[in-house]
């Protein structure tokens, strides 16, 4: 069990913590980039090929177990060539969720951590599923907004921060440009742990949602708050509740983000090196 005392009392110093121990044991002052892989995501890190360091994510300060099969919880380095130049990305594999009930400062640590480690921008990755009957399984879209369903922010006090360019539209575009047949799309949170009920859905896509999932908005705005730029990439996993009629479960889920995991590896390492 790693320690968390510091990150309930003072998430930030926390974070500042959990970096300078990242720094110290891959022996790299400053990454550029940080990944949080998603359900399903995670052998998509192959294509970034070896990586120069890998430790458990709860030898770091603040970092909790993981908590969900397919979320391995470790942390990499790995070095990449951008034209020449060295780039640092800083991989999570696995993330804590709100529906673990640890409440919110785990699940935006790792983001946090990455800001403080030199990140200047945050990928996030998931599983999703997709509200938007045009979608297809294993198909993925880059997140355009969010709706919050929890009502529960990372951040408390006097803090009002602009979320109108939240998912970075340079970022959007870098993507595309790799990839154009990537459609757009507006997220849900859902806290989660059950699916969505199918009268649910329809509420969702009565707002205006395309794709709903159990993470990544906290950590969105945890990590613009602290000024990096943010990409969110969902991978539909399945169809909503009640879209086909079929059950919803968690294999179904990690089997799709397997199957899909060479596609997505590419997309990451030809997009990793165009964002800087
Ligand atoms: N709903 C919520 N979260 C999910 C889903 C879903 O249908 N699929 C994968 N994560």
């Amino acid at each position: 069990m790693g320690k968390t005392e510091l990150l309930y009392s003072d998430p930030i110093a926390a974070a500042v913590v959990a970096a300078e121990e990242i720094a110290k044991k891959t022996g790299i002052a400053s990454h550029d980039v940080a990944l949080v892989m998603g359900s399903g995501w995670v052998s998509a890190v192959d294509a970034l090929g070896a990586p120069v360091f890998e430790c458990n994510a709860e030898e770091i300060e603040g970092f909790l177990p993981p908590a969900v099969e397919g979320h391995s919880g470790k942390i990499r380095s790995y070095e990449i060539d951008a034209n020449g130049k060295k780039m640092r990305a800083l991989v999570f594999l696995g993330r804590t969720h709100l529906y673990e009930g640890k409440g919110i400062e785990p699940v935006v640590h790792g983001v946090r951590t990455a800001v403080k480690a030199g990140c200047k921008v945050i990928i996030l990755t998931n599983a999703c599923g997709g509200i938007n009957t045009a979608y297809k399984v294993g198909q993925p879209v880059l997140i355009r907004d969010h709706i919050s369903l929890t009502a529960v922010s990372p951040l408390s006090g006097a803090t009002f921060v602009d979320l109108t360019d939240l998912y970075s539209k340079r970022i959007r575009e870098i993507v595309k440009k790799e990839d154009s047949s990537l459609q757009e799309g507006v997220y849900v949170h859902w806290r989660g742990p059950t699916y969505e009920t199918p009268a649910e859905i329809l509420m969702m896509r009565t707002m205006g949602a395309d794709l709903v999932g159990m993470s990544t908005v906290p950590e969105a705005i945890a990590a613009h708050a602290l000024g990096a730029e943010v990409l969110g990439i969902s991978l539909v996993t399945n169809a909503a509740a009640g879209v086909t009629g079929e059950k919803l479960n968690h294999e179904e889920v990690i089997a799709a983000g397997k199957a899909a995991a060479d596609r997505m590896g590419s997309l990451l390492k030809g997009v990793i090196p165009k964002l800087l």
